[in-house]
């Protein structure tokens, strides 16, 4: 891995991908987001982890896919490219992925986050699809995520004009989960992560499932798989635990089975 860091255990069950290009702003490369691919699947496979946590730097998280790479490609030269299959993994992923955003998350890189579950940012944060001043548009499904995520007036205004939202503002229109202090975005992204790796892998694999779900298809049959995960959970020992548990008045042993 030259363009990412991964630290597999940084805290128990909780693992981090650090994008490591900082002198171009952790422009998002092919192969950057190949090494990003791999490491999701690595991830995904090793039972250890539970959470995973993709950052940047403190001056960006990512300001877009590499513009100087692409330039002077022809559209055929970008359709047989095909960059985009690469990042599919990042939705694939059945554990969550949360952000932790710092600076410039730019194009490709507020599409990159937009693509991850939950989003912490520092106070330093910038938001924005600013495509359209380069005479493109946005290609890794900010059309998409951008105008489910704040609506359809905010999300014109936003693509049309290549504006940028700051931390608070993608904060008010539901973007990011928390704005904290610079200092301090890693450490509540690691706060957050430990929560929900205290909880059965099982049941938040199948709740991250069902609520992606909710973006890619019609109500009748988000609600149908739902369901069947809701029933799935009470075939896993962490049902039986966590029920038990409540019941007992004690707190719950997951093992994850
Ligand atoms: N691609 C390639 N290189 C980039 C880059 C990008 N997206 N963003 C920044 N860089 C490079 C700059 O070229 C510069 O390199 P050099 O020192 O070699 O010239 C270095 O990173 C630092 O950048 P700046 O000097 O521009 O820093 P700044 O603080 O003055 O400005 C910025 C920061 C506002 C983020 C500005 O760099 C910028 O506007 N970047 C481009 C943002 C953008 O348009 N992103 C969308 C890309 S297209 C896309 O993402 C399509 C898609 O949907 C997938």
């Amino acid at each position: 891995m030259e363009l990412i860091k991964v630290t597999e255990q940084k805290e128990p069950h909780v693992a981090l991908i650090e994008l490591n290009r900082p002198k171009e702003l952790n422009a998002l490369n092919p192969q950057l987001m190949q090494e990003v691919r791999d490491a999701l699947v690595t991830l995904d496979k090793n039972d250890g982890v539970r959470v995973i946590i993709i950052t940047g730097n403190e001056q960006a998280f990512a300001a877009g896919a590499d513009i100087k790479q692409m330039a002077d490609k022809s559209a055929i030269d970008m359709l047989l490219l095909d960059q985009f299959t690469t990042w599919d993994q990042i939705r694939k992923t059945k554990k969550p992925i949360i952000a932790a955003v710092s600076g410039f998350a730019l194009g490709g890189g507020c599409e990159f986050v937009m693509t991850c579950d939950m989003v912490i940012a520092s106070e330093t944060a910038k938001f924005g699809q600013p495509e359209i001043k380069i005479g493109t548009i946005p290609g890794a499904g900010g059309t998409q995520r951008l105008t489910k995520a704040v609506g359809k007036a905010k999300a014109m205004e936003l693509i049309l004009t290549g504006r940028f939202l700051s931390a608070e503002e993608a904060h008010f229109y539901g973007l990011v989960n928390k704005v904290v202090p610079k200092e301090m975005y890693l450490q509540e992204a690691f706060t957050l992560a430990k929560e929900i790796a205290q909880l059965s892998p099982v049941a938040v694999q199948l709740a991250k499932e069902s609520i992606n779900r909710s973006f890619e298809t019609h109500l009748d049959e988000g609600l149908t798989l739902e369901r069947k995960n809701f029933y799935l959970t009470f075939a896993s020992a962490d049902q039986k635990e966590g029920m038990k548990a409540f019941i007992e008045k004690r707190k719950p042993e997951f093992k994850g089975q």
